[in-house]
């Protein structure tokens, strides 16, 4: 008998999401690699062990056992996109959009991303660590195990760089797991209205250099991101600020595509960028270019869902032309204020028309390689960190199914119990 930390026994269902060579790409999304009344052993935070309870429970003994009977088991779900932290709300923007204003016409007139930004601006770390610690918790209630978290709501130096500040302290004081991303080409601030290169020039000159120190303080590796957008960053504007930033030790990403097909999806593939995001309204070649690269799409449905639109991510079209698809938030106080990983595979299921179990790698697996890192997280094979979902339901096809009913009743990180557990 070996000894252990942590026995899971008895689950219906476990999904090992098996990924050895990387993301599931292409058809083969899908692979949950179920095992029925499955078991996981798990030590020192780390997966050991998964399969059939019987043979499982006559290697291992633990002093903590969990009997999962009559529940599945899944990978805690990592949301590799999200705009936290933030501070503030537009609510009243919302209700424009309501009576018919659009997105684009609220940030023109100076609201949108700008609103965010002047509440943000103002905002000691301390501010913005408190206003953002519920809103993690809750995420990880809803089975959020990993996040990714911008700047953006900065756009001056010394403001994106609280922002990093305080994704740090967030880092310390709870459970999630947060990979942070240096957006200071999220809009182009007031005091820059007209003047587009001038602060593209600053992004280049003064903000990427005081990001890389920043990340070179801080031990810790950045994704530089760039919105990519009529009337906000061009292409050649993105190329511009994702050369330097690689130059400079960033892994790149890219807001591709969210309103109009720019050419940001296939710019991200030939910079080699982890991944481009949104893809809503991407040209044909440039979904052939994900399908011959390694960037990872990743899909945000609840995005054109909180904006009432009506297309979504043509996820069919990037799973035929051999791509990896992901699927995230895109939490901000904007154009999604979603805090559950179950609602935005609720979403992909219906209007990106993703199974159940496509939606779940997805939202794992593929995330994990999103954001670097696959090889640690997104799935439950052994040696991979032990963070793990106990669902309040026998059959993981329930999640996307159904939706606005929270269905994680435990939340594990590395081996710990974090949430739930009702
Ligand atoms: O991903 N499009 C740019 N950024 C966000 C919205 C941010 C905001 O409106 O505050 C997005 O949709
Ligand atoms: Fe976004």
């Amino acid at each position: 008998m070996e000894i252990v930390d942590l026995l899971i026994t008895n689950a219906s269902q476990v999904c090992v999401i098996p990924g050895p060579d990387g993301p599931q790409r292409g058809p083969q999304l899908g692979d949950l690699g179920l095992i029925a009344n499955g078991g996981i052993a798990v030590a020192d935070g780390k997966i050991v062990a998964v399969g059939d309870t019987a043979v499982l429970t006559s290697h291992y003994y633990a002093p903590q056992v969990i009997n999962a009977h009559g529940r599945a088991v899944t990978p805690g779900f990592v949301d590799p996109h999200t705009h936290i932290p933030w501070l503030g709300d537009r609510a009243a923007e919302f209700e424009q959009r309501i009576a018919g204003a659009t997105y684009m016409e609220i940030m023109a007139a100076g609201g949108g991303i700008m609103s965010t930004v002047r509440a943000t601006r103002q905002a000691s770390v301390a501010d913005l660590v408190a206003d953002n610690l519920p809103r993690l918790a809750r995420m990880l209630q809803h089975g959020a195990t990993s996040a990714e978290t911008k700047t953006g709501y900065g756009l001056e130096t010394a403001a994106e760089l609280r922002q990093l500040d305080a994704i740090a302290a967030l880092r310390q004081a709870q459970p999630i797991e947060l990979t942070p991303t240096f957006l200071p080409a999220h809009a182009i601030p007031a005091e820059y209205h007209g003047r587009t290169e001038a602060y593209v020039q600053l992004v280049i000159d003064e903000m990427l250099p005081a990001g890389a120190a920043w990340a070179k303080e801080h031990k810790t590796p950045l994704f530089c991101d760039v919105f990519c957008e009529q009337g906000v960053f061009d292409v050649d504007q993105t190329r511009r600020i994702l050369t330097t930033a690689a130059a400079l030790g960033y892994r790149l990403k890219v807001h591709a595509d969210e309103f109009v097909g720019l050419g940001g999806t296939k710019l991200a593939v030939e910079l080699g960028a982890i991944s481009a995001d949104h893809l809503v309204k991407t040209p044909v070649e440039d979904i052939a270019a994900l399908g011959a690269g390694d960037t990872i799409a990743v899909g945000l449905p609840g995005t054109p869902f909180g904006l009432a639109e009506r297309d979504y991510t043509p996820a069919q079209a990037i799973l035929q032309a051999g791509g990896a698809l992901a699927l995230a938030t895109d939490c901000n106080p904007g154009t999604c204020w979603c805090e559950s990983m179950q609602m935005v595979i609720a979403l992909a299921c219906r209007y990106m028309k993703l199974t159940q179990a496509q939606a779940l790698v997805a939202a794992t697996l593929n995330a994990a390689h999103a954001i670097g890192r696959g090889q640690e997280i997104g799935s439950l094979e052994p040696g991979k960190q032990a963070d793990i979902l106990i669902l309040d339901t026998a059959d993981y096809r329930q999640l996307g199914y159904r939706f606005g009913t929270n269905l994680v009743q435990t939340v594990i990180k590395k081996g710990v119990v974090v949430a739930g557990n009702r």
